[in-house]
């Protein structure tokens, strides 16, 4: 179980349990559909300070009633009750959350889930949500796939999907984030006219996001090449980002709409 969703990470549970997903090998017991999931939910060994602020902090800042044990039918989340009338926003895989910082701090009159599994991730956003603090900001410590299922659809505006872990090899490109798997449930939840901005370094990435984001409905947005090698006005480059130029490799900024009703 990840420790702190409650999702399955690995073939683990008793003889019955195993063997029924043998068996049946859609679902977990619990409920979800099995979801294999092939990043990393934990890194390098917590520091104690970490622990300490995941201990303290996410309860509190996490989206309730998005993992299946605690709401296996997955009752629709209450949006009004999290950021009352504010436009929603959405970082799937926020990393170091660096970026859900910085927008959340420039755009008080939003609100924002991030999502991001890595609990080392997590626990560095709650260190900066200590340093400045944003009540605009909710977590959600797993996969964006169980937060999908209970976002109500067409009720986020705007999401960010930045440098998605680039899966280099050919036999793993299905399980880059720029799957139907991944993308049609994020179009559902997307209002009309919502933007979906996506950042790589990795030209194959480029190449499988322009073949897959259409395919799942949403238009391209780019006139000329100073739209995909231009940053957003109001970004900030992230963690992976500076490692990519560190390394030598350029950035491509990719803006999709879903169209308008
Ligand atoms: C290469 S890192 C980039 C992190 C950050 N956006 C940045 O630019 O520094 C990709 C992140 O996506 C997260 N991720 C992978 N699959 C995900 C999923 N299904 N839902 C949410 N996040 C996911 C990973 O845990 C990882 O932290």
């Amino acid at each position: 179980m990840h420790p702190a969703t409650g999702s399955p990470s690995r073939l683990q549970g008793t003889r019955e349990t195993i063997t029924c997903r043998l068996m049946e090998n859609t679902h977990h017991p619990n409920g979800s559909p099995w979801r294999n999931f092939y990043g990393r939910f934990k890194g390098k060994t917590l520091r104690p300070a970490q622990i300490e602020t995941l201990d303290e902090d996410l309860d509190r800042l996490s989206v309730p009633n998005v993992s299946w044990d605690v709401n296996p039918d997955r009752t629709q989340l209450d949006l009004q009750a999290l950021f009352g009338q504010k436009d929603l926003w959405l970082e799937i895989g926020f990393g170091g959350g660096e970026h859900l910082v910085h927008q959340a701090r420039s755009n008080p009159d939003v609100g924002i889930i991030g999502c991001e599994p890595f609990l080392n991730g997590v626990a560095m956003l709650l260190q900066k949500l200590r340093d400045t603090p944003c009540e605009n900001v909710r977590i959600h410590p797993g996969d964006a796939r169980h937060l999908f299922d209970v976002l109500p659809n067409e009720s986020v505006s705007k999401a960010f999907l930045l440098y998605p872990d680039p899966w280099p090899k050919k036999r793993h490109h299905r399980r880059r984030f720029v799957t139907q798997e991944h993308l049609l449930p994020l179009y559902d939840v997307l209002k009309p006219g919502a933007i979906l901005r996506v950042a790589t370094d990795i030209p194959d990435y480029v190449r499988q996001t322009l073949q897959e984001v259409p395919k799942a409905g949403f238009e391209w947005l780019a006139e000329g090449p100073s739209d995909w090698r231009t940053p957003w006005q109001d970004w900030i480059s992230t963690r992976y980002e500076q490692k990519a130029f560190r390394e030598g490799r350029g950035a491509h900024y990719l803006t999709f709409q879903k169209p308008h009703a």
